[in-house]
């Protein structure tokens, strides 16, 4: 392989995964003003962005050797790569939320939960032996308790201020999230020296 390509998650995570590649002395003009362009040449580095899930794919189908991804996507996602690195950005938190006040473990009926990450949202409820319906979102999830579609949410919360503006309050924290770099299982056999050359230098970069 001539060079290591990276996939990157498009969004919230985007401009911390710049920061850290510009520490580890790439030159990233091209990413802060990719235009339309998908796949780019970053001197020893080719780096593609892709929306979240789709960064995991490439990355667990060897199309890219590594990736930046939030843990909320790769615990949705699930599949077989190694998870090597957290990059200690992207912190949030995936928790349940309900409207503020109402008591939303109380009564008897089944409960309709609504969530982005539906797979997150069912085996959370698993561990709580609770029978919940979830039902997929694909954005604007806060909505769905408004609507009266949900009883609940199970979403990522970051400030905590989407919760807060429509009238939602979290019940309970499920777990924390960050962004993790991710590897392709046969790349690391493959191209074992550069990859671990680079994570070592994230390393180097995040302490
Ligand atoms: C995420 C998440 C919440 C919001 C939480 O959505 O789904 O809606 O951010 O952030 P906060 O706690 O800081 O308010 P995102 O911005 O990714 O957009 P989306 O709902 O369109 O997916």
């Amino acid at each position: 392989m001539d060079k290591l390509r990276l996939a990157i998650t498009k969004g919230r995570l985007l401009d911390s995964s710049i920061e850290m590649l510009e520490r580890m002395g790439y030159d990233c003009s091209a990413l802060k003003n990719p235009g339309r362009k998908l796949l780019l040449n970053m001197g020893g580095l080719d780096v593609v962005l892709a929306k979240a899930p789709d960064v995991v794919t490439c990355v667990e189908l060897g199309a890219c050797a590594l990736g930046i991804a939030g843990k909320d996507t790769i615990m949705e996602h699930g599949g077989s790569f190694y998870e090597v690195l957290d990059l200690g950005f992207g912190r949030c938190r995936f928790a349940l939320a309900a409207p503020r006040g109402s008591d939303f473990f109380k009564g008897y009926k089944t409960r309709r939960v609504a969530s982005k990450y539906p797979k997150v949202a069912r085996d959370y409820f698993l561990t709580k032996n609770m029978d919940v319906s979830i039902i997929k979102i694909e954005g604007s999830v806060e909505l769905a308790p408004i609507l009266g579609l949900a009883d609940g949410i199970v979403d990522i919360v970051e400030s905590g201020n989407t919760l807060k503006a429509n009238g939602l309050a979290i019940v309970e924290e499920i777990c924390p999230v960050s962004a993790r770099l991710i590897v392709n299982a046969a790349a690391l056999k493959l191209y074992k020296s550069e990859i671990v050359g680079f994570i070592d230098r994230c390393r180097e970069v995040l302490k």
